[in-house]
């Protein structure tokens, strides 16, 4: 199967699992439900469970354990950018081409709707068997509850917002970009390979180092798009770093030598998961989308 016709079903399947896992829009509180559903269908490119299927498949997994180890990794995902568009945080209007979650509905349903989303996430991993060993399994909760708090997700969340408006140094950059963007995009690798067989020390280390490679990557590319592409081909306000004074890579170093480092990432990811061969295909495929992707 080739690359866009592996990503095509891969998306559709988390789409359709997203669709079943979520709380039906008529079950009660049906405001907030319909608010999760408006937050998480219909949208965004999937990266996470993408990454997931990938590692996943290489470690032998059933795609039935894939989706729901991505899905609950996406559904982190969308409750983070729920609450990262906030006015109390970058106060952005648009998302996923629709207008965000508080202005469709109302701040306070958008800050419950982060609240439900992750435990919906946790849920997931707690309601379906994943692994063969429950040990294995336990281990997948904490890695992803490691990945979304305060040193993941959260943490680099509150490095973005105590950072506004002051130029960080490089070190702090990176620092930030690994934890509010990278540790999720690792969890989503680091899952999807728990839900296979069990892989050699040797062979986890090389999928570690890819995930930590793409995981910084995807956000470095994030920050060339936000200063380079157009508000409708992104579906989210353009320029918006700039504008409210974040430190990123396009402003730290300029775009020509962002886009350097991005392919140098690249490199690095591809190196790190050379020894698989063809069992890496997929992820060598996902890393060159997301350095050439246009959203
Ligand atoms: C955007 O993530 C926010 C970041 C963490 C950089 P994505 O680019 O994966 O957003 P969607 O899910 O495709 O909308
Ligand atoms: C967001 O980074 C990272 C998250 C944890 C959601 P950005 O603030 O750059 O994401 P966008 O550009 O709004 O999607
Ligand atoms: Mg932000
Ligand atoms: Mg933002
Ligand atoms: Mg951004």
């Amino acid at each position: 199967m080739d690359f866009q016709s592996w990503m095509t079903a891969v998306q559709q399947r988390t789409e359709r699992a997203l669709e079943n896992l979520l709380p039906a829009a008529d079950i009660a509180p049906s405001r907030l439900h319909q608010a999760m559903r408006y937050a998480t269908l219909g949208g965004g490119k999937r990266i996470r469970p993408l990454l997931c299927h990938a590692a996943g498949d290489l470690a032998g997994a059933d795609p039935s354990r894939l989706d729901i180890a991505g899905c609950a990794v996406e559904l982190i995902h969308a409750y983070s950018l729920v609450h990262d568009d906030l006015p109390c945080m970058d106060n952005d209007v648009l998302r996923r081409g629709k207008p965000t979650c508080h202005v469709e509905f109302d701040e306070a349903t958008a800050m419950l709707v982060g609240d439900a989303l992750q435990s919906q996430a946790f849920l997931l991993l707690s309601d379906h068997v994943l692994a063969d060993d429950p040990r294995r399994q336990s281990e997948m909760v904490r890695l992803l509850a490691l990945a979304a708090g305060s040193r993941g997700m959260a943490g680099g969340q509150m490095i973005d917002i105590e950072g506004t408006g002051r130029q960080l140094a490089r070190a702090e950059l990176e620092f930030m970009h690994v934890h509010k963007t990278g540790a999720l995009i690792r969890a989503a690798i680091l899952l999807g390979a728990q839900c296979g067989s069990p892989m050699p020390d040797d062979e986890m280390a090389r999928l570690d180092h890819f995930a930590k490679r793409v995981g910084l990557l995807f956000q470095v590319v994030d920050d060339i798009l936000d200063a380079d592409a157009s508000t409708a081909t992104l579906g989210k306000t353009a320029g918006k770093d700039a504008a409210q004074g974040k430190t990123t890579y396009a402003s730290v170093m300029g775009l020509t030598e962002a886009r350097e480092l991005a392919d140098t990432l690249r490199s690095e990811a591809r190196q790190a998961i050379e020894a698989f061969g063809e069992r890496g295909r997929r992820l060598h495929e996902l890393a060159h989308f997301i350095v050439t992707r246009k959203f």
